[in-house]
């Protein structure tokens, strides 16, 4: 720790050092007599990278708009301030694919996936809020074939333009940060060639954050190269552990924990909330955290299940839960806006803990503390070297434009991990300030805001409807849309993307149907599959019938599968199990045993071909499974599995286009 603070005195930004003790405590003083620290640019939410918002769209109002304004809402739950969304890219980005505006080169539609909805729910209820957005994956044909955006980065940065553009024209939205690749290389090419078509574009205002990766390597290169440097105005790291390094500091970029936290959401989640949305300033000179992710709205056993500041996975029965780190958020964001500063007077407590204060300039003041304790606040990465924090009495002094405050508002939150009793965010009575001093008896896992605001507020909206398992029985025609979603509710795609589709010549029964429309490998951010799937319902699920109809669109190598069982998603969705029937366009059937096909079970003639409707189905009963298609049976087989239960999933064998209808669902 205190090697780190060493390298921040380079900085000549940071002062820590207690004020004069009084009555034999160390007293630490809030100043600003020695000028200010860095400007606050806010705490803010990621949505995507990828698909975690993907059930939170499906909600039943009123339900839908609450969790909204737990997550948004000025003075009301955590009250955000940014929100950071993927710019879809077609491809598996964590928990699932999100859609492209061009799914092609020829293509452009800005009513895809649910980032553009989710944003203008977000400025309704904060019209302040930063928007920003950031590619994780790219369309086959950006790169030309080849798995890599940097070939023709004239091409990247026009479609990356070419979003912002539409996120203005489409929805109004005013995007104020773009990335680069998301924790992957960055180009200085590329980014060059990103700011000029900004520039170009009448875009001047959209300023480029770089590389959301590791500190290091952006960082020497904009100290090598001006050009670069000029172009770039926010260094944003992953997962710093609230550090930064030399030569970060010295290129005198904003300094951003672009992306943090990704903790599962219990109380130690939110305490690791409050140590870094603290010590990202104090040890790192960070000037806003962005949580990975806003809300954890995907299948809990997708990777990295409830890693959201609160849980909303359940659309089906309404229910969602607003955890710690909502109420951890609301101790900094309610009492400090982007464009309030830091002062320089931050630091560690002296007997563990940490403090920062921020203010308007205009003579309000607002003092964040914690004393989080080591095994309280673990977040998933990186480690978190040994610390003690115990119980103590804090004088804090407050000095300059601060010096004749008389009272503060005071907020508090006590995890209570003993008791397992915690409260959040209550409200005390004010402290009066005596000489411009307030000594506090601090406990191990509390944090507290003092401040000169007074608009604070625990929101709270009436319970929702209990926990409840995804229904046995489900039934989707796609006749019924849900008017400004391209997607059918609950289906998580794990690699391409399942789209409504209408079919406007001579339609038949099958008008409305979902499609699979991603026909190119995506310039990947994860190891998507070779085939397509999109998953559904209750992860439990073993004794089930499911029944889809199925129309391919590829005459010699197409393929479409209907599966049960399926045992994985995410960035491993290239080795998942399960039981797979397959049909062919070349006549042909399988029963496999993964997705890539290789534990072939059972193969055989089926007369199937390209633009014809099928009615495929599967039927599992503990080791007994039997497929049929067009209701007559295929085969019967005994399966043992290494996991026997699982998602029900549809797919193609390719990336391919391939239709979807009458999905039903029966489970015992
Ligand atoms: C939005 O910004 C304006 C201008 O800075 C400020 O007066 C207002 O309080 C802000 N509102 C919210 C909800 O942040
Ligand atoms: C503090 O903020 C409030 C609300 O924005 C404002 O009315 C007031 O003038 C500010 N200054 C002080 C010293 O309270
Ligand atoms: C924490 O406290 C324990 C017990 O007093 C001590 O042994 C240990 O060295 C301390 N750890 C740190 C990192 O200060
Ligand atoms: C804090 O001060 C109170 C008296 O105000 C005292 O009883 C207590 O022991 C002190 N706690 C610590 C940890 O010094
Ligand atoms: C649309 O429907 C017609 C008539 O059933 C069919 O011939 C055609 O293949 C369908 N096209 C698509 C893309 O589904
Ligand atoms: C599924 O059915 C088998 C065979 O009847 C039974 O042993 C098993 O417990 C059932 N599984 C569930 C989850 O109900
Ligand atoms: C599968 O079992 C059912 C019920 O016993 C039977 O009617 C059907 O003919 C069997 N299918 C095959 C392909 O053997």
């Amino acid at each position: 720790m205190f090697l780190r603070l060493s390298a921040l005195f380079v900085s000549a930004l940071l002062v820590l050092l207690p004020g004069q003790p009084t009555s034999g405590q160390p007293a630490y003083v809030l100043s600003d007599e020695a000028g200010l620290g860095r400007l606050f640019d806010g705490i803010g939410g990621l949505s995507g990278g990828g698909a975690t918002s993907r059930l939170l769209v499906n909600y039943k109002e009123p339900y839908r708009s609450q969790i909204l304004d737990y997550l948004f809402k000025p003075n009301f739950g955590a009250s955000l301030h940014i929100l950071k969304v993927e710019i879809g890219g077609d491809a598996q980005t964590t928990d699932g694919t999100e859609p492209s505006h061009m799914h092609y080169e020829n293509d452009e539609n800005f009513f895809r996936g649910y980032e553009w909805w989710l944003m203008k729910e977000a400025k309704k209820r904060n019209p302040n809020i930063t928007l920003i957005g950031l590619p994780w994956a790219f369309p086959g044909w950006v790169g030309r074939g080849k798995n890599w955006p940097y070939d023709f980065p004239d091409v990247t940065a026009a479609y990356v333009v070419n979003w912002i553009l539409g996120a203005k024209k489409y929805h109004n939205l005013d995007i104020q940060y773009v990335g680069i690749w998301n924790e992957k290389s960055f180009d200085a090419t590329y980014i060059k060639l990103l700011r000029y078509t900004l520039d170009k574009s009448g875009l001047d205002r959209v300023r480029i954050v770089a590389s959301d990766n590791l500190w290091e390597p952006i960082a020497q290169s904009l100290l090598l190269d001006p050009e670069l440097s000029g172009a770039v105005d926010v260094i944003g790291a992953h997962y710093p552990g609230t550090k930064t390094v030399p030569q970060a500091l010295k290129t005198q970029k904003k300094l951003w924990s672009s992306e943090d936290y990704s903790t599962f959401n219990d109380e130690v989640g939110g305490g690791c909330w409050a140590r870094i949305l603290n010590q990202n300033y104090v040890n790192g000179l960070m000037t806003s955290t962005i949580s990975w992710n806003l809300v954890a709205s995907y299948y809990e056993d997708l990777p990295f299940g409830r890693d959201g500041l609160m849980t909303a996975q359940e659309p089906w029965s309404g229910n969602y839960v607003v955890e710690s780190p909502i109420w951890i958020t609301a101790h900094s964001t309610q009492f400090a806006l982007p464009g309030w500063t830091y002062l320089q007077t931050v630091g560690h407590l002296g007997r563990g803990g940490s403090y920062v204060a921020l203010t308007d300039g205009k003579g309000n003041l607002t003092v964040v503390i914690e004393t989080m304790t080591h095994d309280h606040s673990v977040c998933i990465r990186p480690p978190l070297p040994a610390f003690n924090v115990t119980s103590q009495n804090a004088t804090f002094q407050l000095k300059g434009s601060f010096a004749s405050i008389k009272e503060l508002q005071v907020w508090r939150s006590q995890f209570n991990f003993e008791t397992k009793k915690p409260s959040f965010f209550q409200k005390l009575a004010p402290v009066k300030l005596i000489d411009g001093s307030f000594t506090l008896n601090l406990a191990e896992d509390e944090v507290y805001t003092f401040t000169t605001i007074r608009a604070g507020q625990k929101g709270s909206h009436p319970a929702p409807p209990p926990s409840a398992r995804f229904p046995k029985a489900y039934k989707d025609n796609f006749n019924i849309r849900n008017p400004p979603f391209s997607e059918a509710p609950n289906f998580a795609d794990q690699t391409g993307v399942f789209e409504y589709y209408q079919n406007l010549t001579d339609p038949g029964p099958h008008v409305f149907t979902l499609r699979q429309v991603v026909t190119e490998r995506p310039i990947t951010w994860a190891a998507d599959a070779d085939q397509t799937i999109s998953v559904i319902g209750d992860y439990q699920w073993e004794n089930l019938t499911v029944t889809c109809d199925v129309f391919m669109e590829t005459v010699k190598s197409g393929g479409v599968f209907v599966a049960v069982r399926v045992d994985k998603g995410g960035q491993s969705v290239r080795s998942t199990k399960g039981i797979f029937l397959w049909v062919f366009a070349d006549g042909t059937y399988k029963v496999t045993a993964d997705l890539a096909g290789q534990t072939v079970l059972a193969e055989g003639q089926s007369g199937t071909g390209a633009y014809s409707w099928y009615t495929l189905s599967i039927t599992g009963k503990g080791q007994s499974v039997s497929v049929a298609l067009e209701g007559r049976s295929l085969w019967n087989g005994t399966v043992n599995l290494k996991q026997n239960h699982g998602w029900v999933a549809i797919g193609t064998s390719s990336f391919q286009l391939a239709q979807f209808d009458n999905f039903a669902v029966l489970a015992e």
